[in-house]
């Protein structure tokens, strides 16, 4: 198979550096282009990251010394020197939107971490074992920006990748009412403890944006194609509080939802072991084998022990019990920089390749 070249936009932060990992063995890819904002450009990735370099694992050698570029001026240099970029990065909403939208109109295909674009209803929002089916919209995106190849395709907020993923395969029990509080890591604001001591022994119960995106994106993950557009699913309504924990990664949620018909406890469990999607399918290289996985444990999903379950691309579940006022309650963990970021769009772009979306 060929391998595709690729960009990482935002290779400097805390998700572009999971990208450079991520990508640095990868069977279909190969990094050949980085970018970040003008204070890095001109330097070489190991330069720019200096003290920043937040991950476990070491800088791949392959990187260091290539030269990060201007993700805004280098545009035209970037999108002819690759095949697709993953984009990454922190500027206000309107930047990333002419970013984004500048690299596809240069015919460079998207992956998108960011939210600036989630909410446009001819752009994808993709968990791949979920909704693969919503890439047929990129035609009528095409049409739009008038492109043949280039296109945006985004995924969803890191704070859904466990909850939604969860009651995806009981929806045909009618998901009427959801409540989901969420205890989110600190990676998830791009930050480690050194660089936010603050939170050391401390909660804050307030993330910026976060509960709208939480009980908005997952009606747009269950939506429908209709006429060129993705209409949301209106048949659920789901309230969220977020809360930033002391956590370096891993995003937890503890649930509550009820059905119109309430299935057994052994019915969700089987569903949750069963379940498998196109990823699976197609056997793609950062698809996890088990998607779901629960925990019988009482004390488990713990955010330490299980963040990194195949390879941090599945999700842990645990404490499914009946509730008083909702019909269940259960916890449920995700990798929020894996699963949640960096490696959920590098398992929607091989799955867009598999797919032809990326030829
Ligand atoms: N962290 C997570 O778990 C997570 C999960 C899902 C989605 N996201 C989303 O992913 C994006 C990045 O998050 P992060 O946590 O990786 O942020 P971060 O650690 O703060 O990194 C931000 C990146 O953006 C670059 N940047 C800043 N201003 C720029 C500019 N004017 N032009 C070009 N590049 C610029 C930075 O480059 P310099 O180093 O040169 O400043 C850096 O590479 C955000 O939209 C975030 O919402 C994050």
């Amino acid at each position: 198979m060929k391998k595709y070249k690729v960009g990482i936009i935002g290779v400097t932060g805390m998700v572009g550096q999971r990208f450079a990992l991520l990508l640095a063995d990868h069977p279909w890819f190969e990094v050949t282009a980085i970018a970040a904002s003008p204070r890095s450009a001109g330097k070489t990735y190991k330069e720019a990251v200096g003290s920043r370099w937040a991950m476990t694992d070491p800088m791949p050698s392959a990187l260091e010394n290539m030269m990060v570029q201007d993700a805004v001026k280098d545009v035209d240099v970037i999108s002819k020197a690759v095949d697709f970029v993953f984009c990454a990065v922190d500027m206000p909403k309107d930047e990333i939107k002419a970013l984004e939208e500048a690299y596809a109109k240069a015919e460079c295909p998207v992956m998108s971490n960011n939210s600036a674009h989630r909410y446009v209803d001819d752009i994808p929002m993709i968990i791949p074992e979920l909704n693969p089916e919503h890439a047929s919209i990129i035609e009528a995106q095409r049409k739009r920006l008038g492109t043949k190849r280039g296109f945006i395709a985004v995924k969803s907020n890191c704070s859904i990748q466990s909850y939604v993923p969860a009651l995806h395969p009981l929806r045909d029990f009618g998901i009427k009412r959801v409540l989901a509080c969420t205890y989110q890591a600190i990676s998830g604001a791009g930050k480690t403890f050194e660089r936010w001591p603050e939170m050391v022994d401390n909660l804050i119960p307030y993330i910026g944006g976060e509960e709208q995106k939480s009980e908005q994106e997952p009606l747009k993950v269950w939506g429908h194609i209709e006429d060129g557009k993705i209409v949301n699913c209106d048949s659920i309504s789901i309230t969220t509080q977020c809360l930033r924990v002391p956590v370096s990664n891993g995003h937890t949620a503890a649930v509550f939802v009820e059905f119109e018909n309430k299935p057994d406890i052994d019915t969700i469990k089987e569903r949750w072991a069963k379940f498998s999607g196109r990823p699976q399918e197609l056997n793609l290289p950062s698809a996890p084998k088990q998607f779901l996985n629960y925990f019988e444990e009482p004390d488990r999903p713990q955010a330490k022990l299980d963040r990194e379950l195949e390879g941090g691309m599945a999700v842990s579940i645990g404490r499914l019990r009946e509730d008083t006022q909702y019909d269940y309650k259960f916890v449920c963990l995700s990798h929020n920089t894996l699963r949640g970021a960096a490696g959920g769009a590098v398992l929607m772009a091989e799955l867009l390749c598999a797919e032809g979306w990326l030829d």
